[in-house]
């Protein structure tokens, strides 16, 4: 019997049903992605959660002037040239979950190259 409270899923985000869940990861997934991009992920998590549960990113954060976090503006140029997406400041990552339900935006700096935004879906 499986008695953990982790449960993988396989799947293509742009185009499966997620699984419901108390709390959703998204571990260096949205760096990966321009905005329409992001805003297709986020709806699809949006409609799959249920009012309070959350939804963690595990990122890179900017500062919001763009000038002082120099790894991560390395990391955010490296994303743009690979892949098309960039790392974001704790204030666009704040819009952009505001705009699919996602409230009570928590950011928390964790001393190393990734940081956390924590934020908890509200009602439909
Ligand atoms: C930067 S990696 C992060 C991997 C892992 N979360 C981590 O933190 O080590 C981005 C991941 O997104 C996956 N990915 C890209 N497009 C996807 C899609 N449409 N559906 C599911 N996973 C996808 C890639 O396979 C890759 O593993």
């Amino acid at each position: 019997m499986d008695v953990s409270p982790f449960v993988f899923k396989p799947g293509d985000f742009f185009r499966d049903r997620l699984p419901p869940a108390d709390l959703y990861v998204l571990c260096q997934i949205v760096h990966d992605w321009p905005d329409d991009k992001v805003h297709e992920i986020l709806s699809r998590v949006a409609q799959s959660c249920k009012p309070g549960a959350g939804l963690l990113l595990v990122e890179t954060l900017l500062d919001e002037e763009k000038r002082e976090a120099r790894v991560a503006l390395l990391q955010s140029l490296n994303m743009l040239v690979q892949m098309g997406g960039r790392e974001r400041s704790p204030g666009e990552y704040q819009c952009l979950l505001e705009q699919h339900g996602f409230c009570q935006v928590q950011v928390a700096h964790l001393g190393g190259i990734l940081d956390a935004i924590l934020a908890t879906r509200v009602g439909p």
